[in-house]
């Protein structure tokens, strides 16, 4: 337990013009979660906050529709224009009044901080009974961050941006992570000082530094141990790499739970999926969003869960295939070249190759379900149309297109009855020989 209530800001107004795009840099996403939601994420996860406040400001309706579905507990603020870091987070003061307890603010744009982090940087503020503690971390290439700036005694004073900074100042190597804990009672009049007198004429947060030394108040750096944690992502370049190390991370961690994992470097699986112990995963799988998948299955290769899907042991998977949000149980096997959407797969299921279950009508725009019962079987190139249940131990004949409902042990077909010519090919080939002559 805190001593204080911990309330969290999270700074998402920037615009993120090395992104090229249309869309705001904190609605980019990993997995298909946006940035933003990474960080809601671990903020909440830590189990002290309650409230968050995001601080909006480009394409601000785009961010807040994403938090208002998604975030309860978090309400969107308006920052316009934006002036800087400094008056980011200032946006938040009057919906703080009278708050006595923690502040954290933390960056929309740095996807790969973790709950765990968070959770330590506070109890560590909070046994110091520090008034402000600031992360820090040390880059042997500290270029673009602040430095943490200390004075004879080793006592951190100041934080330094790069472009106000002396060549000396530049040399250091321990940076600002842009993590911050504010003892808010006793810091929040640090905002009403503020000014924008430096190189970039924004008002800086990191000056609230600078006023608490001069108060004499507790200031604390918390030294950040995986500096992976918070890497900002501000290109294209830097989104590609932060997946790549999420992915790096959710792989090694499944590996050690006991998932075979053939090839690391072709596999993608998100962090919110979960794997049961000796299931095999063939390369090039992309599993993205929330599933759970069971033990002994194998999946792949080239495979693609998409998201909700509810995988049972000793499922097959296999290649070309894709699912989403669909439950397939125990035993069954979905083996080449099918699509299984809103699906309900029983056990002992066997799903031909080419099997698709047709579950999007594009005129209504409507999502229907397929429901197959243990022990049915699809022949190849079936075509299942939602709505529609395929009851158990059912089978449906190859190139069938079933629109209705199938009983228990029935056979369903739909095919025109097979004609074979004779010789047809022979006699059109005299044919043409003969004109020829
Ligand atoms: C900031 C810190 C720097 C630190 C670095 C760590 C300041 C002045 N500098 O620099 O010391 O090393 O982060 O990554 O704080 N934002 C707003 N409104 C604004 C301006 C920014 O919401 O008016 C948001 C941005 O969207 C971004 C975050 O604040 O999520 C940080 O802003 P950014 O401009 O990237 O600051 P840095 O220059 O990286
Ligand atoms: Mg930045």
């Amino acid at each position: 337990m805190l001593n204080k209530k911990v309330k969290s800001i999270i700074l998402a107004a920037g615009k993120g013009t090395r992104m090229k795009s249309e869309l705001p840099k904190v609605l980019h996403t990993m997995f298909n979660k946006p940035l933003l939601g990474y960080v809601i994420d671990a903020v909440n996860k830590t189990g002290y906050i309650n409230e968050n406040f995001i601080i909006v400001g480009h394409e601000s309706e785009k961010v807040e529709k994403f938090v208002k579905e998604n975030y309860e507990n978090s309400k969107c603020i308006l920052q316009s224009p934006q002036l800087g870091t400094g008056d980011a987070v200032n946006k938040a003061t009057p919906y703080l009044k009278d708050f006595d307890g923690y502040v954290i603010v933390v960056c929309g744009d740095t996807p790969l901080i973790t709950a765990e982090t968070i959770k330590n940087f506070v109890e560590f503020h909070d046994n110091n009974h520090a008034d402000l503690t600031v992360m820090s971390a040390i880059f042997e290439n500290p270029k673009n961050y602040g430095r943490i700036i200390r004075d004879k005694n080793n006592k951190f004073v100041a934080i330094i941006e790069e472009k106000d900074a002396t060549i000396e100042q530049k040399e250091v190597k321990e940076v600002n992570a842009g993590i911050y804990c504010i003892n808010w009672k006793t810091i929040s009049d640090a905002f009403n000082h503020l000014h924008n007198n430096n190189a970039q004429g924004e008002y800086y947060l990191t000056d609230i530094v600078k006023w608490a030394v001069e108060k004499n108040l507790n200031v604390q750096s918390y030294i950040l141990k995986n500096n992976d944690e918070i890497f900002g992502i501000n290109s294209k370049i830097h989104l590609a790499q932060a997946t790549k190390t999420l992915n790096k991370k959710s792989i090694e961690k499944l590996m050690e739970e006991g998932v075979q994992i053939v090839d690391p470097d072709t596999t993608y699986i998100s962090p919110e999926t979960t794997i049961g112990a000796d299931t095999i995963i063939l390369p090039n799988v992309y599993i993205t969003g929330k599933n759970t998948i069971g033990k002994k299955c194998k999946i792949g290769p080239f495979s693609h869960v998409r998201d909700g899907a509810i995988i049972g042991n000793n499922v097959r998977i296999g290649n070309f295939v894709e699912i989403k949000k669909s439950v397939i149980k125990d035993n069954t096997n979905v083996s080449h070249l099918s699509y299984i959407g809103d699906s309900e797969l029983g056990s002992h299921v066997n799903i031909g190759a080419g099997t698709i279950t047709a579950n999007y009508n594009p005129i209504s725009k409507i999502k229907s379900k397929t429901i197959i019962k243990d022990g049915a079987n699809t022949g190849s190139n079936s075509v299942l149309v939602a709505p529609v249940t395929i009851n158990e131990m059912a089978s449906i004949a190859a190139g069938s297109i079933i629109t209705k409902d199938v009983e228990a042990y029935s056979l369903a077909i739909t095919r025109s009855p097979l004609k074979i010519f004779s010789n047809w090919v022979k006699k059109k080939i005299e044919q043409l020989s003969g004109g020829n002559k």
